[in-house]
Formats: C-alpha cells, sequence, structure tokens
C-alpha cells in the first residue's frame, strides 16, 4: 500500500490527491502505480514508440553544464534592444510565454519589451504589431524547428521587411536571430545566407517537449530569466520523477496514474484550475503538451483549462452541477512574493473591515479551497499540483513535472507521444486553399 499523497520535500512541487479511493479501491490504484512506472522507464530505457525523441528526458542536466557561455552571444546581441519579437507558433512559442507571463505582470515594464508574431494569423495584430514597432529598435528571435511553418514565415517577412523600412537591410545580422533545425529547412538556409546569429532545435526534442531547448532558452535569456534558477528547478524535479524513485513518491507517476484511472472510468475532459492568472499561459503549454501528445487514435483527455477566479463566474456553475464528464486539477502556488493588505477603513460602508489587514493572496488562497471543496462535495475528482513560488526554480519543476507525467501518461493509452500526425491535414488544405506549389 503506497502513501497516497505529499512528497514532502521541502521546496518540491507536491502532488495531492486526498482521496484517489474515493473512486477507485486502494488495489487499483497501487496496481496502476507500479505499471505507470514501467512506462517511465520506457522513457529512460527507449523500449518504446518514438524513443528518437526522448531528448528532453536528460535535458536540465546537460543544458546546464553550459548555460552561461551558450546564451551570452544572444543576450549581448539584444542587450540594448527596446522590445524583441519572439516569431514562433505551438511548442516554439508557448514555453517561452509561459514563463514570462507567469513571472511578468502587463505592468512590470520589463526591458527589453516581449512581443509576439506569428502565433496566429490575424490581420490586424500583425498590422498594429508592425506600426507599433515602427520607431523602435526591435529585434527578432524566429523560432521553426522544421522551418517551414506559415504563421511563423509570413510575419517574419513582414518583420524582416519593417527593419529594411528602418534603414537596417545592410545590418540585418545585428536585429535578427534564428532558431531551427541544424541542417534542413527554409529558415536554415536564410539564417545560413544572411549569417545570421543561429541555435539548433536538438533532432532528439520535438516542439512541445522543447521549453528548455534554445527553442524556450534563447528568448528567455534575452529577457532576463534566470536560466540557471530554471534549469536547476527542472534538473531536481527529473531527479524526483525518475523511475528510480518509489512509484509512490513520484508525484509525476501518481498525476499520471490518476489520470489513466480516470480515462479509464470513462471522464473525457481533464480541467486544470489555474489559481492565478498569470498561469493561464502555463496552462496553454500544458494544453498543447497533453493534447497533442494524447490525442490520437481516438483516445485522450480533452486538456481544458479555467482560470480562477474570473471563471468561477462563467463555467463554475458547469463544474459544480453540469454534465460530470471530467476531473478537475487544480494549480496552485504556496506563497506570494508581495505584501498587498486590505485597508482599514473606519466607515467601513462595503462591509469588508473583516478582511482589514489580509492579503490578497490570503483571499484567493481562500477562494480556491472553497471552490475545491464546493467541486469535490459535487463529485468532481479534485486533485492539486502545488509550487512553492512562481519563481524560475519552481517553474522549472512545473514544467518538467508535467512533461514527464505526459509521456507515461500517453504511453499507458498506448499513443506515441511524441508525433502529431492530425497537424499535418489542416495545412496541406490551407495549402491546397492558397495555390501553393
Ligand atoms: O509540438 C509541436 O511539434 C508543434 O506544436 C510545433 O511546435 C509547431 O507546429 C511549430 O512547428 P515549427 O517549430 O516547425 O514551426
Amino acid at each position: 500500500m503506497y502513501l497516497h499523497a505529499k512528497t514532502k520535500i521541502p521546496g518540491m512541487l507536491q502532488y495531492i490527491n486526498e482521496n484517489p479511493q474515493r473512486y477507485i479501491s486502494d488495489q487499483a490504484w497501487d496496481k496502476m502505480l507500479e505499471s505507470m512506472n514501467e512506462f517511465n522507464l520506457r522513457l529512460h530505457d527507449g523500449k518504446a514508440q518514438g524513443s528518437e525523441f526522448l531528448g528532453w528526458v536528460d535535458l536540465p542536466a546537460n543544458a546546464l553544464k553550459s548555460v552561461d557561455e551558450d546564451y551570452k552571444k544572444a543576450m549581448d546581441l539584444f542587450a540594448d534592444k527596446e522590445a524583441v519579437v519572439c516569431v514562433g507558433i505551438g511548442g516554439s512559442y508557448l514555453g517561452t510565454r509561459a514563463v514570462l507571463s507567469a513571472l511578468q505582470t502587463p505592468f512590470s515594464n520589463a526591458q527589453p519589451e516581449m512581443l509576439y508574431a506569428g502565433h496566429q494569423l490575424d490581420e490586424a495584430y500583425h498590422d498594429d504589431l508592425l506600426k507599433y514597432l515602427r520607431n523602435k529598435d526591435f529585434g527578432i528571435i524566429v523560432i521553426s524547428k522544421s522551418g517551414t511553418t506559415t504563421e511563423p514565415a509570413v510575419a517574419f517577412r513582414l518583420l524582416k521587411n519593417l527593419l529594411k523600412e528602418q534603414g537596417k537591410g545592410d545590418e540585418l545580422k545585428k536585429h535578427i536571430i534564428a532558431i531551427t533545425d541544424a541542417k534542413k529547412g527554409a529558415l536554415r538556409s536564410l539564417a545560413d545566407e544572411l549569417d545570421l546569429v543561429s541555435y539548433v532545435v536538438p533532432d532528439d526534442v520535438g516542439g512541445r517537449f522543447s521549453v528548455l531547448t534554445p527553442v524556450g532558452l534563447v528568448p528567455l535569456a534575452v529577457a532576463g530569466v534566470d536560466l540557471q534558477a530554471l534549469l536547476e528547478g527542472a534538473r531536481d524535479m527529473s531527479e524526483l520523477v525518475s523511475y528510480r524513485q518509489l512509484p509512490g513518491r513520484n508525484p509525476a507517476v501518481q498525476y499520471a496514474a490518476f489520470r489513466k484511472l480516470m480515462w479509464d472510468s470513462k471522464k473525457s475532459v481533464e480541467i486544470l484550475a489555474n489559481t492565478l492568472p498569470s498561469l493561464s499561459y502555463v496552462a496553454e503549454w500544458w494544453k498543447q503538451l497533453f493534447g497533442e501528445s494524447e490525442g490520437k487514435e481516438h483516445k485522450g483527455l480533452l486538456p481544458a483549462n479555467i482560470n480562477m477566479t474570473s471563471d468561477l463566474h462563467s463555467l463554475g456553475q458547469f463544474i459544480q452541477e453540469g454534465n460530470p464528464m471530467f476531473f478537475e486539477t487544480f494549480l496552485k502556488v504556496k506563497s506570494s512574493d508581495r505584501n498587498l493588505k486590505i485597508p482599514r477603513e473606519v466607515a467601513n460602508l462595503d462591509n469588508l473591515n473583516y478582511l482589514a489587514g489580509k492579503s490578497m493572496d490570503y483571499i484567493n488562497q481562500k477562494a480556491a479551497e472553497g471552490t475545491q471543496k464546493a467541486h469535490a462535495d459535487g463529485a468532481v475528482p479534485v486533485s492539486e499540483i502545488i509550487i512553492d513560488k512562481t519563481d524560475e526554480y519552481h517553474l522549472g519543476q512545473l514544467l518538467y513535472f508535467f512533461e514527464k507525467a505526459c509521456g507515461m501518461s500517453a504511453y499507458s493509452l498506448g499513443v506515441n507521444p511524441f508525433d502529431q500526425p492530425g497537424v499535418e491535414a489542416y495545412k496541406s488544405n490551407m495549402f491546397t486553399l492558397l495555390g501553393k506549389k
């Protein structure tokens, strides 16, 4: 009989599932933990589908060896830029946005300002972006593993054209960094032709598992993120969730096991309830990770998310009393690094003095606790993922935790976690409609 829940290592992410027995027997839970750890082993020994894409498994420890030197060139090149545009889509963009959105608020006034392009095809968005950048000294980080994806290629051409209009056509290499395949693709040819500073996406790491490669680390370094701490968090998590760990003490095995048991009991949706809106892009990254890895052969849990507390005033009703097709995972942060307390007012016209002296984070934590209890009482299977803080170290833990759990979870469904054949269908239709030869 395994401990069901807490891995009480100070500073480490916890997966807490107070009562899986309410939905599954102890015996079924223990059996699932054992078999999930077999899938964990497959991610290390490479004896399963997609084994050519397991480069991410040992990536944190490897990347740490030379992180200080590896990204200096990019940081130096863009040190004085007012703005940097990160051009990419899917796995080539979401990891960067997840980490930066968690670390900065819209009012942080970070320098350089990080902007995004080529993650969709909205004409007004890109037109306004070009106008916004017209008189700014900006840099472009263009990221595409294949080097041929339409959305970033279109945005890149527009931004490159703006650099030329700014009179920088002869010195493009001072304003562009490319991240792509070592040898193939249009972006590789262009980077070589223009003699750009470029970084390589490793062959053995797929897009949605690439946040800790140059795909995420270059833009994050340029944005001033502490890469050392991010990678240390990921490395510490990689040790905690290794197949050598006892399954009952391995939070990624537990999370993947619960997901599989929920799938077996005919749940079709997992809702990730992020208790801070700053984690909403972590949820977007998580959706891609699990959605593209598992959604094959008519299998897979649909990854959905709610932002708290906003969505309690929209989807809260459905979660409490609607079609019970889902289970819920709360994504929580133990403590805030701010101290925004509610002031006392003598008149107390709004009757809020009962909260005077309490921090906003305290109120948010209580809202999450209350919601969690209400949903559990409403027969929604609920578990929690808790990190200590939203800093680089703990975000590194979280990213790796999800990657490891995702690999096992997809294997347990019998699908290859590392391909995405379904993504091609829209592309070929679009190319036909656009008349691409
Ligand atoms: O996970 C994946 O492989 C995809 O989401 C890709 O990251 C996305 O399609 C972008 O591809 P590329 O980097 O080749 O432009």
